[in-house]
This record gives C-alpha cells, sequence and structure tokens, in this order.
C-alpha cells in the first residue's frame, strides 16, 4: 500500500505505517481529499424529503424558507446534542457501576476522592460505601431529571460568578439526558429557526455535558480505580511487550474495567497465560480509556506498562501483530481496525452495545455478570493468543515512544505536587516566569496538516513563550509520543518556563489523560480564579483543539464556551456558511459569557494569537 498523504508529527510512526502492508486510515486520506463544500460550510439541510437542500448565493434558502442562518445553527445543535448524549452515556454507566459497587461493598480504592466529593455534595454517610451509594444517586437523579426540573449538582460544582452568569443567561440545564432530546428536537425540521436562540443551546449542553460528562466522570472513576499518581511511565508502541498475552483496550468508560483489572493481577490468571506460554497478560492502552489506565497506573503495576497511541495511532499498534484482542467499550474505535484484526486474527471484544463492531463478539458488562463476564474476556483472549501466535507475523517497533513520560497529573496530585495549594503556580505566573496556561485538548485527526502536527506544533510553539500546557484527550497520546511530556522537553520551553521546570523536575507539558480531564482543567480553572478572586474570563487561560474530531469536543467546546474561555480551533466547526453564527461564537461570545471561538490552522499564528489573549489577561490584572 503505497501511502502519499501519511504525515504525522510523530515521524518514527509516519515511516512505520507508510510501510506496513495493510491500508489504514492514513492511506485513505488521499482518496478522502476532494470535501463536500456545502458540508464543510454546513449549509447543507437533508432534515425533509424536500431536500437535501443547499444553499448558495443564488439560492439563499431551502424549500421550507430555512435560511443559512437557521440551516447552520440547526446542523451545529444536532451536532452537540449528539456530543452530549455520549458523554452522558458514560457518565451514566459510571454512576450506576458505583452505585452497584456501594451497593456490593466493593473496595473503595479512591477515598480521598469520596471524601470530597461528599462534601462538596453536602452529604455524610453512616460508612463509605453509604456514602459512595449517595454520592453516585444523586448524579443519576440530575441525569434522570426532566427539562423543567433543574440539576441540583450544578449550584455546587460550578464557580459562583460563573453559576450566576448562566442563571441570567438562562442556561442553567435542566436533567442531562432530557436536554439531549430536547436539543434533538429544537433542531428538527419546521420547529426552531432562531440561529441565537439555538447557539446558547448549546452552552446549555455545554454545561451538562462538562460538568457531568467530563468532570464527574473522571471523579466517579477515581473513587472506584483508585486516584491519579504523579510518575514516569513509558508510552508509544514501544511498551509492547510480545511475550505477553496482550489486550489492547479502547474507549472512554475505565469504569467497565474494574473488575477485569482485579482479576488479571490474580496469580491464578497468570498461571492461565504461562500455561498458555506466554509470561503473563498487560493491557495495552489506546485513545483515551488507555490515558485513564495511564493516569491511574499506580495502581496496577504488574498489568500495565504504558499507553500506546491515540486513535490514529491504534491501526500501527495492531499491525505490530503482538496484539492479541481489542477490547472496546465506547468511541475512538475506529472501523478501520476490523479489517486488520481480521486479516492480523485479533480478537475482538466488545463491552458496550452502542460500540458493537460488526466483527467483535458482544461481551456487554453489567455489574451483576461482571465475574463471569471476566472470566469468559480471559478465556477467549488466551485462545486467540494460542490460535494468532507463530502464525501472524510480527512487526514491532521497540524503538517508538519513549520511556519516561511524567504522567498521573490531577487537579489534586498537581495541586499536592505544588504543596498543597495553587500559590505557587500563581506566584510564577505574576513574576512572569509562566506567562499563562493553555489547555490543549481534544482529539487527534488526519487533516489539514496530518496527525497530530498542529497539536504537536502548538504545543512547541506555545511552550517557547513560556506557556505552560496542561493537555486532555488523544491529544495527550501525539504530544506524549514525541517526547514533550518529559522533564528534557524543558529545553524546548521559553528561559523562564525551562527554569521552572527544571527546578521542579517536571516537564512543559503535563498530561491529565483522557479527554473527560477537561473536567480536571475546569477545576484547576476553578480554584485558579477562586484563590485570585477574580472570574475565569479574567484568567490568563486559554484552551485549544488544535485537531478537535468528533461531535463529543463540539459538546467539550460549548463547555469551554459557557465557562468563558477563549476556545482555539485548528479547524472551523462546519459553521462557515453562516456569517451569523460565525459572528456569535467569535465576536458576541465576549459579551455573552466571556469566552470566544479563536479559529486559526497555522501552529505559528494561532500561538500568536493564544499569547496576544493571554497578554491581554495579563494587562486586565495588571501584571
Ligand atoms: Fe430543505 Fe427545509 Fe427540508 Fe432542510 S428542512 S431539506 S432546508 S426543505
Ligand atoms: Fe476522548
Amino acid at each position: 500500500f503505497s501511502c502519499n498523504t501519511c504525515k504525522s508529527a510523530d515521524k518514527c510512526l509516519e515511516g512505520y505505517i507508510a510501510g506496513l502492508p495493510m491500508e489504514t486510515s492514513h492511506h485513505r486520506v488521499e482518496g478522502q481529499s476532494t470535501k463536500c463544500g456545502f458540508g464543510l460550510k454546513g449549509v447543507c439541510c437533508r432534515l425533509c424529503s424536500n431536500g437535501p437542500c443547499r444553499i448558495t448565493p443564488k439560492s439563499p434558502r431551502g424549500i421550507c424558507g430555512a435560511n443559512a442562518d437557521t440551516i447552520v445553527a440547526r446542523n451545529f445543535l444536532r451536532a452537540v446534542a449528539a456530543g452530549s448524549g455520549c458523554y452522558i452515556h458514560v457518565v451514566e454507566n459510571t454512576a450506576l457501576n458505583l452505585k452497584n459497587a456501594a451497593v456490593a461493598k466493593a473496595p473503595i480504592k479512591g477515598k480521598g476522592a469520596l471524601k470530597r466529593l461528599a462534601e462538596e455534595f453536602g452529604i455524610t454517610g453512616s460508612d463509605e460505601h453509604d456514602l459512595a451509594y449517595k454520592v453516585a444517586d444523586l448524579v443519576l437523579k440530575d441525569l434522570y431529571k426532566p427539562e423543567y426540573e433543574k440539576m441540583e449538582l450544578v449550584e455546587k460544582m460550578a464557580y459562583k460568578p460563573r453559576y450566576e452568569k448562566w442563571k441570567e443567561l438562562g442556561i442553567l440545564p435542566g436533567g442531562a439526558k432530557s436536554e439531549v432530546f430536547a436539543g434533538v428536537v429544537k433542531c428538527s425540521t419546521n420547529l426552531n429557526s432562531d440561529p441565537v436562540d439555538m447557539l446558547l443551546n448549546c452552552l446549555k449542553l455545554g454545561i451538562s455535558t462538562g460538568l457531568y460528562g467530563l468532570t464527574l466522570t473522571n471523579l466517579l472513576n477515581d473513587v472506584m480505580l483508585g486516584e491519579p499518581e504523579i510518575r514516569m511511565a513509558p508510552v508509544g508502541l514501544g511498551v509492547i511487550n510480545p511475550d505477553y498475552i496482550n489486550i489492547m483496550i479502547t474507549g472512554h468508560q475505565h469504569s467497565l474495567f474494574v473488575h477485569l483489572q482485579e482479576r488479571l493481577t490474580d496469580p491464578e490468571v497468570t498461571e492461565k497465560a504461562k500455561a498458555a506460554g506466554a509470561k503473563g497478560f498487560k493491557l495495552v492502552g489506546c485513545t483515551c480509556v488507555g490515558q485513564d489506565l495511564q493516569l491511574r497506573g499506580a495502581h496496577y503495576t504488574e498489568i500495565f506498562d504504558g499507553h500506546a497511541g491515540n486513535n490514529y495511532t491504534s491501526e500501527a499498534v495492531l499491525a505490530t501483530g503482538a496484539i492479541d484482542a481489542v477490547l472496546s467499550e465506547f468511541n475512538c474505535t475506529l472501523p478501520g481496525i476490523e479489517p486488520i484484526c481480521d486479516e492480523l486474527m485479533i480478537k475482538q471484544i466488545c463491552l458496550d452495545d452502542v460500540a458493537k463492531k460488526a466483527n467483535a463478539e458482544l461481551m456487554e458488562y453489567s455489574y451483576e455478570t461482571r465475574e463471569e463476564n471476566s472470566d469468559k474476556i480471559i478465556d477467549a483472549v488466551i485462545e486467540s493468543y494460542k490460535a494468532r501466535r507463530g502464525n501472524v507475523p510480527v512487526n514491532l517497533l521497540p524503538e517508538h515512544g519513549n520511556k519516561n513520560t511524567l504522567t498521573g497529573v490531577s487537579e489534586i496530585s498537581l495541586k499536592e505536587f505544588l504543596g498543597g495549594n495553587w500559590q505557587p503556580l500563581l506566584d510564577l505566573i505574576v513574576a512572569g516566569k509562566i506567562k499563562g496556561v493553555a489547555g490543549v485538548v481534544g482529539c487527534s485527526n488526519l487533516t489539514a496538516l496530518g496527525h497530530d502536527v498542529c497539536t504537536v506544533e502548538l504545543t512547541k510553539e506555545l511552550i517557547k513563550r513560556d506557556i505552560i500546557v496542561l493537555s486532555a484527550g488523544c491529544s495527550s497520546g501525539g504530544i506524549e509520543n514525541v517526547g514533550l511530556m518529559r522533564p528534557e522537553a524543558a529545553e524546548l520551553a521559553g528561559d523562564g518556563l525551562k527554569e521552572v521546570c527544571k527546578s521542579l523536575g517536571i516537564a512543559p507539558v503535563l498530561n491529565f489523560g483522557p479527554c473527560l480531564a477537561i473536567g480536571r482543567l475546569e477545576i484547576v480553572a476553578t480554584e485558579l480564579a477562586q484563590a485570585l478572586n477574580i472570574d475565569m474570563p479574567q484568567l490568563p487561560l486559554v484552551l485549544s483543539a488544535p485537531q478537535w474530531l468528533e461531535e463529543q469536543a463540539l459538546a467539550d467546546g460549548c463547555f469551554g464556551l459557557a465557562l468563558g474561555l477563549p476556545l482555539h480551533l485548528g479547524q472551523q466547526p462546519f459553521i462557515a456558511g453562516s456569517d451569523l453564527a460565525v459572528k456569535v461564537l467569535t465576536e458576541d461570545m465576549k459579551q455573552i459569557t466571556g469566552g470566544q471561538v479563536i479559529v486559526e490552522l497555522d501552529p505559528v499564528k494561532a500561538a500568536d494569537k493564544i499569547e496576544a489573549v493571554i497578554d491581554d489577561k495579563r494587562k486586565g490584572l495588571n501584571i
């Protein structure tokens, strides 16, 4: 397979993919390079049988009379509602798992996380299981409220000035599931035609997505799986050790692995692997749930070495031939891995029917059947190992990645590392050693500049300008594999940030893990604003999703805007066909929430714009 379009910030990976004997998503970029101009601008509507209608200067309205602004806003709201639904699915399952774990009196690994949540929610319990039950139950009750009943944890979790702002704007969300439903209704045919109303609705979905789907998913998972601990870990394809039975995991629902992880560390299971000819089992991290595994990796070092790569690295991970099974439970599991799995006899198992793959076995996770499920999975993977090893080629890339990536960073572990409060960071910001903070978050995609190119180049530009980068999402996978999360990367930072990194022994890019951890960044931002007694839009902090990919990323972005944060995107969402939508998101938003969208693909120009915003915010604070 020739690959003229294999382009990655990770040159080692790029060469490996270009030389593979099978087709990957990277190879398909060329065939899909002619984009539909109407789709790109968001002015294709196929909501009814009169369509598809496409807006042009000569025909500025669809047959029903909808203009470009209405069509663009409807399409955008539809995408945000879908993205919100995905994250709400994740937090719902997570809360259900915690509730079931509490009933079964399963071990609570993150006692501190539970205590903090209970305090924040203002609840007490007779013991930790009672407390865990009540925490999970409160989350579920909020998720299941009707649209007309506001979720009560929003006020408890949100920063007060933000809560007041949302109240004033009328965008406090009702029950998160109902809000998805209401959003989908609103953007159907011949209903709402008010683009501004629909865009404000997106902010409301952003709030429920962010506080519940993002922030709470992390915290509930911490209770069940243990809290992140800062440590060094290897990353990249080099983590794959063919002496073990290797299970690659993809998705976003770490709580679905609680029991399996425990089982895999059981000596009895290791004996089974040994009887099959391997040294034991290893989980190989991929996509966001792999970031979750890495983040909490200190709790199960025997079965987890490191994170291999992000969504568009997953085909390469499989192509090594040393992966015996893929365990997937949610998105960023590319359909393109299926033919590769077939070719290399890799067993595919799905734990959640929403992510059921055509040629995979569905072993739907449920708390009640978890023991039986884990044993079934382990046996199926051993069978796969026995059938395929020796019969399929192994094509390792041991030199890929690095062995000393700083990981385990969270809103708690970082604060502890700094001595228990944010003052040292604030002092460095005031002194100008650190100019500001950029949350480089979101996905990885293959368009425009290539796999992780905008993400990595922008990150380099930011650290060069003494802007510390906090990352979350598949962007983290790309940034860590090229070495920017090693303490040695301090050399690439500007003088101020370099000095800080060297004196603390940290990297200039701190990895918070999965996209869900955008919720952890929200906590950091809230606490920084609190410490300074200012509102969030005043912080010298910018979010950037240089290579956003999915509808979920759009919902995340709306959360950022609701928080009043500037949000850089490498590529415009599909809204260019509406001058009004563009104006609302890039200009008017400054007056509405304090946030703004900045679109810029060129990494240097993007860094210029981000730096200018940060300079402006610093001026506003007189620093
Ligand atoms: Fe065309 Fe209106 Fe139907 Fe959309 S809803 S396809 S714009 S007629
Ligand atoms: Fe993700």
